[in-house]
């Protein structure tokens, strides 16, 4: 595996999360400020060859997939193009969305065609006028709809990820646990996490234990899946449902010790960690010309200089970072 790409503590990165757009068809609470974000000019965003470009390097180097995150992925003019490209590249397993699933039921057909394996859509709650009032915006019924597709179109499971925040949506974790008896969803679990402008604080951050805790109260049984060593969420199942209940531990049990994630954000910057805030521009090194050998000398010094974990949900609620929106995930 490639020595850029592993960092002092052994870990391998074989999972890029690239940004390709800091635009979004929504405005969630959890993810920006109310009067949005302030935009990179369109020319120092990076192109389809340079996304591309990154990719190929990326993957020559040992990653096995690429998750394709925002902004929101699906109002990118050239998605269709770019999940066709990755296709293309040997030893690339997995191609990824993460979707608010607004535009998700119209570009199915294509995205599956260009070859997408795995739809993760975010859903916060099942009553329509109060994901209106968390995403800021209307559109409920075309993310079900979505999600409903791409279980027809064969995605399975399709995950569905829920920021659990108290006072908005903590009453329905035992509704979303109940859309898995008959649908093959996972549906995850998400501990509100602190970034930039989205008025994070502990008391509304609902953590795993009290989650876990709420569920087994009525369902008993529920019990652990064994998962990959690098997953982001731990997963249950409730005996003889169809589908699977996960949990994003990122505040009260961080899973930094098996992270196998890289960021490309849509501006071209590597960011080594979703808490880390020393970026670098692989944008300026694509546009000077650096050679394949330049960039991954950069990029593994980045690599090199990755924590070994982030730093408390505290310290990191203090430090500045990105708004979600220009990190994407
Ligand atoms: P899978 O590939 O399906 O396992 O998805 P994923 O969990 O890697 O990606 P997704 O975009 O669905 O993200 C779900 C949640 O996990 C989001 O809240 C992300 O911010 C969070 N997440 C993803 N990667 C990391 C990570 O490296 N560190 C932390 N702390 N959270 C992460
Ligand atoms: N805390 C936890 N998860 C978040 N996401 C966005 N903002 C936050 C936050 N503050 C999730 C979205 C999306 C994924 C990419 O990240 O729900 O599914
Ligand atoms: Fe990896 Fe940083 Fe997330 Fe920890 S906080 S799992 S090191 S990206």
């Amino acid at each position: 595996f490639s020595a850029f790409l592993t960092d002092t503590f052994g870990r391998r990165h074989r999972y890029l999360r690239i940004s390709l757009t800091e635009k979004c068809n929504l405005r969630c609470q959890y993810c920006m400020p109310e009067d949005g974000v302030k935009l990179t000019p369109r020319g120092q965003l990076l192109t389809t060859e340079e996304v591309l470009t990154l990719a190929r390097l990326f993957v020559s180097e040992g990653v096995q997939k690429i998750r394709l995150t925002g902004g929101e992925p699906l109002i990118r003019p050239d998605i269709l193009d770019i999940v066709a490209e990755l296709r293309k590249l040997e030893g690339l397993k997995t191609i990824a969305v993460t979707t608010n699933g607004v535009n998700l039921a119209r570009l199915l057909p294509g995205l599956k065609r260009a070859g997408l394996d795995l739809l993760n859509v975010s859903l916060d709650s099942l009553v329509p006028s109060r994901f209106e009032f968390i995403v800021r915006r209307k559109g409920f019924h075309k993310v079900m709809e979505g999600i409903e597709k791409a279980i027809e179109m064969g995605y399975n499971p399709v995950k569905v990820n829920c920021v659990v925040m108290r006072g908005l949506n903590e009453d329905e974790l035992l509704d979303f646990v109940a859309l898995t008896e008959k649908k093959p969803l996972e549906v995850r679990f998400i501990e509100y996490m602190p970034f930039d402008g989205n008025k994070w604080n502990f008391k509304k951050m609902v953590s795993y234990q009290e989650m876990l805790d709420r569920i087994r109260q009525q369902w008993p049984g529920l019990e652990p899946v064994p998962g990959e060593e690098a997953d982001t969420a731990k997963t249950f199942k409730v005996p003889g449902f169809r589908g699977q209940v996960g949990f994003i531990t990122s505040m009260s049990d961080h899973f930094c010790g098996s992270c196998n994630r890289l960021r490309v954000t849509a501006d071209g910057n590597l960011k080594v960690c979703l808490f880390g805030n020393a970026e670098v521009s692989l944008r300026d090194c694509l546009r000077s010309g650096a050679t394949d050998e330049e960039l991954l000398q950069i990029i593994g010094a980045a690599v090199g200089r990755k924590k070994k974990q982030h730093a408390g949900m505290f310290s990191i609620s203090q430090m500045k970072n990105r708004p979600m929106i220009l990190i994407g995930g």
